[in-house]
């Protein structure tokens, strides 16, 4: 504070006596406990603002301009006169006489149902998914920080189940940021994926005791959290959300455990395929069939949960931004995933060539990077570099910056959850417009996915 006159830099001549007035004590690693409660308080006082009277979040309503804009492709007038014809559909609400009708998004499903049996068969009111086929798993990876992969696993969320896709979300990051932009509760990590991988070793360990037996060794014992954890399904671990078509397994900081605890249990049962436990929970307990698509939000860190994560997906979707720093972190994340998956593949396939029987190989049905916070005018060069050099790796949309994100209001997460009143409507198309192309690239990938898994059901070359 102690300038001599105004026009010094702000570093030179501060004085020792105030500075040191103002300091405080040392912290402790009590401190830090303080702090962190300070944090809790003001989460929480944020957190409640958008609340109910129930203490729930609820999701905001969708107009007429809205639905027939952007969810159901049908012209305004011929919306009102089906309503008109069907009384029984859902009728909307309107804040003053005859104004705009506004609509949950339990009715637009309800509406865009009836559109779907009734209206014409030529328009696309229900998006695609081959009938008989799972689902499809989306995981969103690069292990830096702050690239958009939560934004961008939780934006791909909303605009799926928007389009009229069943989605799970599933947090695997022990932070919670997708847990919290879904209003999620966790107490533990009894609340998480934990359980479903404690299921998969649990399992793995049963089948190798009875081996174990049969060649009369001693079993293996399995402790209190393994025989809590066979009690378990992934629907006791499944909450519904806000969005009556998105559902969430949480996350909460206990299930940073799991990054200790899987590699114990690897030590104690090698031939436990601990990369698999993911996709076995979730097919054996019918979650493949009863959702379209699962998102994976991932740690900024390639562990145990990443892997398992990565392993179990289809599509895997690394943001970065176009930058150098983040261009090179996100090249050597490609190399840590060749050197991490090539491992384990050849680890396990020692023993199997050795068996006789097939050997594992590792296959994503498309790979993605993704240009996040894109800036035009200062960042055009470089993420034409980055074309040029990742050719179809790279999605072909860049999604912009867009301050609609950061300013959207503590309880809502993203532009989907934005009243478009809010904005002025130009600021609001422009930002929508960029996540709706982001969505439209990935809903490509995963249709061409899809129509190639259908071909190959029927038998087709492809
Ligand atoms: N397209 C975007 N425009 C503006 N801000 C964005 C955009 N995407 C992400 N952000 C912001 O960037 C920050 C990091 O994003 P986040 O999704 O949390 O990254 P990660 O999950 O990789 O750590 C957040 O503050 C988020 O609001
Ligand atoms: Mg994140």
């Amino acid at each position: 504070m102690a300038r001599d006159d105004g026009t010094s830099p702000p570093y030179f001549n501060i004085d020792p006596e105030a500075a040191l007035a103002e300091l405080g004590p040392p912290t402790t690693s009590e401190g830090f406990a303080r702090i962190a409660e300070a944090c809790t308080r003001g989460r929480d006082d944020l957190a409640s603002r958008g609340l109910n009277e129930e203490g729930k979040k609820s999701l905001r309503l969708f107009s007429t301009w809205e639905i027939t804009r952007y969810l159901i492709p049908v012209a305004q007038a011929h919306f009102r006169r089906v309503l008109k014809q069907n009384p029984d559909l859902p009728q909307g609400l309107s804040e003053t006489e005859g104004g705009a009708k506004w609509f949950t998004l339990d009715e637009v499903l309800k509406l865009r149902a009836h559109f779907a049996t009734e209206g014409s068969k030529a328009k696309e009111y229900r998006p695609y998914r081959p009938e008989g086929l799972p689902a499809k798993l989306v995981a969103v990876a690069n292990f830096k920080g702050g690239v958009g992969k939560t934004s961008t696993a939780a934006h791909l969320a909303m605009s799926a189940a928007l389009d009229g896709y069943k989605v799970l979300v599933i947090d695997l990051d022990s932070q919670g940021s997708m847990t919290s932009i879904f209003n999620g509760r966790v107490a533990d990590e009894w609340g998480t994926v934990f359980p479903l991988i404690a299921r998969h070793y649990a399992t793995h360990l049963r089948r190798e005791n009875q081996s174990r037996l049969d060649r009369g060794e001693a079993p293996l014992p399995l402790d209190d959290t393994l025989n809590e954890a066979l009690k378990l399904t992934a629907r006791d671990v499944i909450q519904p959300t806000h969005w009556p078509n998105i559902d969430l397994i949480g996350a909460q900081l206990n299930l940073y455990w799991a990054e200790f605890q899987i590699p114990v249990w690897r030590m104690q049962a090698r031939g436990w395929k601990l990369w698999d436990a993911l996709t076995d929970r979730l097919a054996e307990d019918g979650i493949l069939d009863a959702y379209d698509i699962v998102f994976l939000d991932t740690p900024p860190a390639l562990g145990y949960l990443t892997i398992n994560g990565l392993a179990a997906a289809d599509i895997l979707l690394v943001p970065l931004g176009a930058s150098f720093l983040e261009f090179d972190s996100t090249g050597r994340f490609f190399d840590m995933l060749h050197s991490t998956f090539a491992s384990i593949e050849e680890g396990e396939n020692m023993a199997a060539r050795a068996l006789g029987r097939e050997e594992l190989a590792f296959e994503w049905d498309a790979v993605r990077a993704v240009i996040t916070r894109y800036d035009g005018a200062q960042q055009a060069e470089l993420a034409a570099l980055m074309q040029a050099y990742l050719g179809r790796t790279l999605s072909p949309h860049r999604q912009d910056f867009t301050a609609l994100i950061g300013q959207a209001g503590e309880q809502v997460a993203g532009i989907y959850e934005a009243d478009y009143r809010d904005f002025n409507r130009e600021t609001y198309v422009r930002g929508r417009e960029t996540f709706d192309a982001t969505y439209a690239a990935f809903k490509r990938l995963l249709i061409g996915i899809w129509r190639r898994d259908a071909h190959r059901a029927a038998g087709g070359l492809l």
